[in-house]
């Protein structure tokens, strides 16, 4: 190792000298549309054109007969949950590395979330314990696309097909990943996105659900809008169900259908970065990327590692503390806790004054103990993130790359007198 190779933390070169690039999100294609909502003199979504354009339209890329907007990711898993009809007594599997949005919409429907073990490659659910976790309440599996990455719908199905049970699929991270071909979101029976200020495409919140299915597609529209009935040819409703308020307002609207139009070049930009980040790790040993499964293709919303300590020779700590002094603003882990671990769990307490849904009492005694899911757990420990933004030069690139190189090298040759020990 020559000194120019030497990390910033032994006293080498920063590897990231100059300030990361960054350019505009939105611009003139968002004002138009906006001003042509404006112009429209209501905002509403059932009057005006724009929440109904961006629907057609990301239907139309996704090669789905419905789409429903919504106000946040959140909101569309809720959607999706309750135009399943999950309910009181239900149980809906979820993973413990994700944002709580895919959890609270099964609260919310009074239904038990039930966590189910990912496989520590790839952020897919474990078979095995995706066996294990499905029970004759079971009403819904959320299979979240953790990362980018495409969860291993295959082997989801597999387990749930012959029992009926519905897939959700928590697509906020991952507009516009690939799994056999498919685009993710048109897999299960639904399809649930965020348009939140941090993800691929922006319209500061909101969101979209996706449906094949002409009931549930109804069924989402009526319990987005307060089961309001909106559709053609229907004069008067019945409010027959208790639903939200998860309207999408036609300012939302507009932006999420300017922003539509760049989301396939900042998809490709984005895979272009994931794969120079791929092949800078590949010649360092105890450093894992999160590998799509067989036929996935991700779209990259943040570079996800793994650190195996004793093959790298060094903690998930000090790798993000080496790269963050390369100039690399490295982070992690994602989530401080799993899931399961975070208060609400651990005292059973979704609700003031309640312990409701979980001293339901069908469930018989419910306890969310630490080792519920331990490939879970223990990627907390050991996974970072290295930021990924399509407005990122090539420079910028090629930089973050040689910095990862050059702190795994740095760890694994200072390991390798004790390793061969
Ligand atoms: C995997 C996942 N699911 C759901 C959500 C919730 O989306 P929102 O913040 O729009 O409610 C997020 C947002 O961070 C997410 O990353």
């Amino acid at each position: 190792m020559t000194d120019t190779l030497l990390p910033a933390i032994a006293g080498g070169p920063k590897a990231k000298s100059s300030p990361y690039s960054s350019g505009s999100r939105f611009g003139p294609e968002e004002l138009h549309h906006l001003k042509q909502a404006l112009d429209q003199n209501t905002l509403f979504y059932a009057r005006g054109a724009k929440v109904r354009e961006l629907c057609v339209e990301f239907a139309r890329i996704h090669g789905v007969r419905h789409c429903i907007a919504t106000s946040s990711g959140t909101a569309s898993i809720h959607v999706a949950l309750g135009a399943l009809d999950v309910g009181v007594g239900d149980e809906v599997i979820v993973p413990p590395i994700t944002d709580q949005g895919t959890i609270i919409g099964v609260l919310l429907q009074n239904a038990l979330p039930v966590f189910c073990d990912v496989l520590p490659e790839s952020f897919s659910y474990d078979p095995a314990d995706l066996e294990r976790k499905i029970s004759p309440r079971t009403a819904a599996v959320v299979a979240v696309h953790l990362t980018g990455s495409p969860n291993d719908m295959d082997v989801i199905f597999d387990i749930t097909r012959p029992r009926n049970i519905p897939v959700v699929e928590d697509c906020a991270q991952a507009y516009l990943a690939e799994y056999k071909g498919r685009l993710v979101g048109t897999m299960g029976a639904v399809g649930a996105f965020s348009l939140n200020d941090f993800k691929h495409i922006s319209a500061g919140d909101g969101g979209l659900v996706l449906t094949d299915d002409d009931e549930l597609a109804a069924r989402s529209a009526l319990f987005a809008d307060k089961w309001y009935d909106r559709s053609a040819g229907r004069s008067g409703w019945s409010l027959a169900m208790l639903a939200p308020n998860y309207r999408m307002n036609e300012l939302t609207g507009a932006v999420g259908l300017a922003q539509l139009a760049r989301l396939p070049g900042i998809v490709a930009r984005r895979r272009e970065i994931g794969a120079a980040y791929d092949s800078a790790v590949s010649g360092v040993e105890g450093l894992f990327p999160v590998v799509p499964p067989a036929g996935g293709v991700s779209s990259y919303w943040f570079y996800m590692l793994r650190v195996d300590e004793a093959l790298l020779g060094a903690s998930r700590d000090s790798v993000v503390e080496a790269l963050v002094a390369e100039g690399v603003p490295a982070w992690g882990p994602y989530t401080t806790r799993v899931k399961y671990l975070e208060p609400m769990f651990q005292e059973l307490r979704a609700y003031p004054k309640s312990h409701f849904p979980f001293d339901n009492p069908v469930y018989g005694k419910v306890e969310y103990r630490p080792g519920l899911c331990p490939n879970s757990e223990k990627a907390v420990d050991s996974t970072f993130i290295i930021p990924v933004s399509e407005f990122h030069s090539d420079l910028d690139v090629q930089e973050t790359a040689s910095a990862i190189t050059r702190v795994g090298l740095y760890f694994n040759a200072r390991r390798q007198p004790s390793g061969k020990e």
